[in-house]
């Protein structure tokens, strides 16, 4: 059994004051100590939000990282500076990141290495584009990028990691994915695992992403390939995240 995941991306939104408040309104997330829950703020927060979380369950995780350890990079934040900062892991290869700041494969399975390496939690996104989709590549393009990890690093690399399966049509856009379409691509993403080593991708905890919402996330989550949700914008309301990790409980 897998224990369901659910993360919480606000992108870059924010200030100090809602993460204050959020944090106020989200305190039953304590009390839900069956799945693992963790918030994925812009930077400038990672220690207040720390702080407020301590001897909770909730954990901290980064938008992205650099695939460098120090140096002349500047802006960029590594891996050992998560860790000094109570963040537990970073999402990697999110599509936003491969769109606008053009991380192509290699790049993602470097940062990917980068977090292992300093002992933290890689989020690794993969999802095809529309076109894609429509020109029946999506499994051709999620293996690619799940492969990029997968043969540099082996399937031991995946023990300590999650898979987010994030088509990009469905990213902030209102259109999610079928249960039963994600459930395919989830399936499909495992089979590539298996065909390394099929206890790893038993154990490997495969969340959606997209446009998911209170409304949506029990279909979702009733899928047997999906194991949690990694939310955007429903995130930033404290109603509609506190129902998406009941929902994923419910699914246990
Ligand atoms: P939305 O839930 O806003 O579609 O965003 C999904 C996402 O990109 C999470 O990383």
């Amino acid at each position: 059994m897998r224990r369901p995941w659910v993360a919480g991306n606000w992108k870059m939104n924010g200030s100090q004051a809602q993460a204050q408040t959020l944090l106020g309104e989200l305190s039953e997330l304590r009390e839900l100590s069956e799945i693992d829950v963790c918030l994925v703020p812009p930077a400038p927060y990672w220690l207040q939000i720390n702080d407020a979380v301590k001897g909770s369950s909730l954990r901290v995780l980064a938008q992205t990282v650099s695939e460098y350890d120090s140096g002349a990079y500047t802006g960029e934040l590594s891996s050992a500076m998560l860790k000094d900062c109570g963040v537990s892991g970073a999402l990697v290869g999110h599509s936003e990141r491969r769109q606008f700041y053009a991380e192509n494969d290699y790049v993602v399975a470097a940062k990917f290495k980068a977090l292992r390496q300093a002992g933290l939690s890689p989020v690794l996104c993969v999802g095809e584009t529309l076109a894609e989709r429509e020109a029946g590549e999506t499994l051709s393009v999620v293996s690619r990028q799940l492969l990029a990890v997968l043969e540099s690093q082996g399937p031991e690399a995946l023990a300590n990691a999650v898979l987010a399966y994030e088509p990009v049509w469905a990213i902030g856009t209102g259109l999610t994915a079928s249960p039963i379409q994600a459930q395919a691509v989830h399936a499909s993403l495992r089979a590539v695992v298996a065909a390394f080593d099929a206890d790893c991708a038993a154990a490997l905890r495969i969340v959606y992403g997209g446009s998911v919402k209170a409304s949506n996330a029990q279909g979702l989550f009733a899928m047997p390939d999906i194991d949690g949700a990694l939310v955007g914008g429903a995130s930033l309301q404290a109603t509609e995240f506190l129902a998406i990790c009941r929902a994923a409980q419910q699914a246990l």
